[in-house]
């Protein structure tokens, strides 16, 4: 069956306004991060991904550095449960694989700990505040070609 959402890559230039709203509706309103937190300045220089509803609706976002870290990593409420969490993360190990990344890491929201699990992510070290939310360092060693 086809997704009724659609993935892509994007610059932050390009899709700023978008990749504003799923975060602000996720990180700053739903989990309180403030936007200073949220705002950190090192879009600019990140590879984002975002999910699109048919309808043309920002639904879904996140991002990764040159180093293979992913982050910001967000569904609209509505929206969770219904694969677009994994559809983002699938298209960053693509791009990560095609590049020859060795790896790539996250640092988990505890609860978001058992979806990670799903892709193959182990965790690394000890619970840590970030924002002040519990997470833990997760990577996930890639196969070479
Ligand atoms: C974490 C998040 C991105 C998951 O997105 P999603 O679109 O709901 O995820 P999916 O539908 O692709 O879920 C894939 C699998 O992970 C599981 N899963 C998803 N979120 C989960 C959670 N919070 N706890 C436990 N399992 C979870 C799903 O049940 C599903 O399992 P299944 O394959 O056995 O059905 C989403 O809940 C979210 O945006 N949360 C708020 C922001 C946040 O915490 N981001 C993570 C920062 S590290």
């Amino acid at each position: 069956m086809t997704n009724p959402f659609t993935v892509s890559a994007v610059s932050w230039h390009d899709g700023e306004m978008m990749l504003r709203s799923v975060r602000e509706a996720v990180f700053i309103r739903e989990q309180g991060i403030t936007p200073e937190q949220e705002w950190d300045g090192l879009d600019e220089g990140c590879r984002h991904v975002l999910v699109l509803s048919h309808q043309g609706v920002a639904i879904g976002c996140a991002r990764m550095f040159a180093d293979g870290h992913i982050g910001r990593l967000a569904v609209l409420p509505k929206w969770r449960k219904q694969k677009v969490g994994t559809a983002i993360i699938e298209a960053m190990l693509d791009y990560a694989r095609a590049h020859d990344y060795p790896q790539v890491d996250v640092d988990a929201q505890i609860h978001a700990v058992p979806f990670y699990q799903g892709f193959d992510f182990v965790k690394e070290g000890e619970v840590f505040l970030d924002a002040g939310l519990p997470h833990i360092k997760m990577r996930l060693k890639l196969l070479p070609r």
